[in-house]
């Protein structure tokens, strides 16, 4: 047995002992290891943040759970059966996106879920960063490797938004709205970003990431200037207290069910829900693209999920880039 099942074993009978002392005697017997063995795991575990009270006649007590969003918590009771079941907890990384890119390269399989308590280089849509602070949000990335071809990945993107703002909605009663494609909003300011990254052949998808940053903790305060009217945390707009590692469980459930219906190839249910959520359509924008910029009226998604603008002349489909609401048309009167 590895360390790390080691751990989660550990863990397992902690748990299930409900407050109760077990001898590191009992514990080594159950799980095969030397008493010395599992005096280190314990001190590996103390160092992940698990509070874990040693009594040298009476054994160990868990006393409280990390809180940092580690692995064997996301498993623990986790009713999936792909997104979620591997997890690579990093203390600190770059970029989340990064790690599981090169993961996926590496043969990583699908469901595998990466998260950072802290990003150093976070990333944002169109060369933009993305502030990460330590353990006051979720950041995380997502390896998916669905069969249908890369022009089909921009369900992926849509689909995420949905599974996420439907998991806040039911975690936490914060009535966030989609801005187009991904971006989660409250009241007009941002609660999540999310940027998907593909790696494809002309008609295969090798894998598709998911990246997904959620400010949970992060008070008024503490955002950069530049971010301060734009972005908000959860902590700061929910009544109840937020729990890091069951909001994310809830996202992972909700984008497997997602996932599966878009899979067998039913796309109606995830882009209904989109536009049920979306905060985009009926509004003007602006649309910023590559080569083009423009004003119009959002007025619907076409099948693949891109924005159909109206403006003055025609007809205009945006597959990709910044849309931004206008502020004087806004359901929230803010420039989102
Ligand atoms: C955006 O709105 O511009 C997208 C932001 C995406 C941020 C997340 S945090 C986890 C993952 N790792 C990254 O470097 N970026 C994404």
């Amino acid at each position: 047995m590895g360390g790390v099942a080691v751990r989660s074993n550990i863990l397992a009978i902690l748990r299930q002992a409900q407050g109760e002392y077990i001898s590191g005697e009992e514990l080594s017997r159950q799980l095969g290891v030397s008493r010395t063995a599992i005096w280190k795991h314990m001190h590996a575990l103390k160092e992940e943040g698990y509070q874990i009270v040693s009594h040298s006649r009476r054994g160990y007590l868990l006393e409280a759970i990390s809180e940092f969003l580690l692995p064997a918590e996301i498993k623990h009771n986790l009713a999936t059966t792909c997104l979620g079941q591997e997890v690579q907890w990093f203390e600190q990384l770059d970029s989340t996106n990064n790690e599981a890119k090169k993961l996926a390269a590496a043969g990583a399989p699908e469901g595998t879920v990466v998260i950072a308590e802290e990003q150093l280089g976070g990333r944002g849509r169109i060369a933009r960063g993305w502030f990460s602070p330590k353990s006051k949000g979720i950041w995380f990335s997502l390896i998916l490797r669905p069969k249908f071809p890369p022009y089909e990945a921009s369900k992926c993107t849509l689909m995420a938004a949905v599974a996420v703002a439907k998991a806040i909605r039911a975690e936490t009663g914060v009535n966030c709205g989609i801005k187009w494609p991904n971006d989660i909003l409250y009241q007009g300011k941002k609660l999540v970003g999310i940027l998907t990254e593909m790696s494809a052949e002309m008609d295969a998808v090798n894998y598709i990431v998911i990246g997904c940053g959620i400010n949970v903790n992060i008070a008024a305060d503490e955002f950069p200037p530049e971010l301060a009217d734009a972005a908000v945390a959860l902590a700061s707009v929910a009544s109840n207290t937020i729990s890091r590692t069951s909001l994310l469980q809830r996202i992972l459930c909700e984008m497997e069910s997602c996932y599966q219906e878009v899979l067998q190839g039913g796309f109606a249910g995830v882009l209904a829900a989109w536009k049920a959520l979306s905060v985009t359509l009926g509004q003007d924008v602006e649309v910023i693209g590559l080569d083009r910029h423009f004003s119009g009226r959002a007025i619907d998604l076409d099948e693949q999920g891109s924005l159909l603008v109206q403006t003055a002349e025609r007809l205009e489909t945006v597959v990709a880039g910044d849309v931004s609401i206008r502020p004087r048309h806004s359901k929230f009167g803010k420039y989102a």
